[in-house]
């Protein structure tokens, strides 16, 4: 997908922010080599390296590469698939924020991390988790089905904590905690749920013609007031799943 780099700066850099706090169980050391797995607009790896670690910073987007390169041009950023990754036994951890659940190869890539990793590395990574965003995606299938007359595919990856553990023991690692919880996330401004959806769903829009286009947009803030708009500002109904796993 074509990424938006500018509105995700402008809109949603909430994202940002949590992958902050995540760093602290990253705990990352001087010396240290990291790989930034979905690095997006660099911020993070650029606060790894703050730490004195040294850190890769890979994305399969082109434009969010870009994006990090023009803001963090010390550092070294790579256009990465997270389904094939190349990389052998070279990293002592892998960091991944907000971006798994688009990787619906998850077996794939669990491969490619238990590869890039030493032995003894770790793997610190949060994304979606069962039924994150299932009212937003269900009140956005319904609108789009009744105003663009097309079928909702979601185009992510939503896994139960037993599953994608399952998958992490299954391709050599221990899983040494996981949590699954949920994370009302607030989305500013009363054109918020729309701004998430033209950044996070614009192929399912693409080719709508302006009134359709308009016509889903407002059916699914219709049907999601009474549910997700709460103290003056929607709430999108996250559900996250945060693990670490040891490469044995
Ligand atoms: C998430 O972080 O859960 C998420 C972000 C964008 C789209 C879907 C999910």
């Amino acid at each position: 997908m074509k990424w938006d780099s500018q509105r995700y700066l402008n809109r949603h850099g909430f994202i940002i922010e949590r992958g902050r706090a995540l760093l602290d169980l990253l705990a990352p050391q001087a010396g240290e080599r990291i790989l930034d797995l979905g690095c997006g607009t660099g911020d993070i790896a650029q606060s790894i390296t703050e730490c004195g670690a040294r850190v890769v910073g890979a994305d399969a987007s082109v434009e969010m590469i870009a994006t990090a390169r023009e803001r963090f041009p010390a550092l070294d950023f790579r256009v990465e698939d997270a389904a094939a990754l190349p990389f052998e036994a070279e990293f002592d951890a892998v960091y991944s924020h907000a971006v798994l659940h688009w990787v619906t190869r998850a077996d794939d890539a669990i491969r490619g991390m238990r590869r890039a990793l030493k032995s003894g590395g770790r793997l610190v990574a949060e994304f979606g988790g069962w039924r994150n965003c299932a009212a937003l995606e269900a009140a956005f299938a319904e609108s789009l089905r009744q105003h663009g007359g097309r079928e909702y595919r979601s185009p992510w990856f939503f896994p139960s904590l037993a599953d994608y553990a399952t998958r992490l023991e299954a391709h050599g690692f221990i899983v040494r905690a996981a949590w699954h919880f949920d994370l009302p996330t607030p989305l500013r401004g009363e054109d918020g749920l729309r701004q998430w959806v033209l950044q996070f769903l614009p192929r399912q829009l693409a080719g709508l013609d302006a009134a359709a286009h308009e016509a889903v947009l407002a059916g699914m803030e219709t049907a999601l007031r009474p549910k997700l708009w709460r103290d003056g500002a929607w709430q999108a109904d996250y559900r996250r799943l945060r693990l670490v796993a040891e490469a044995v």
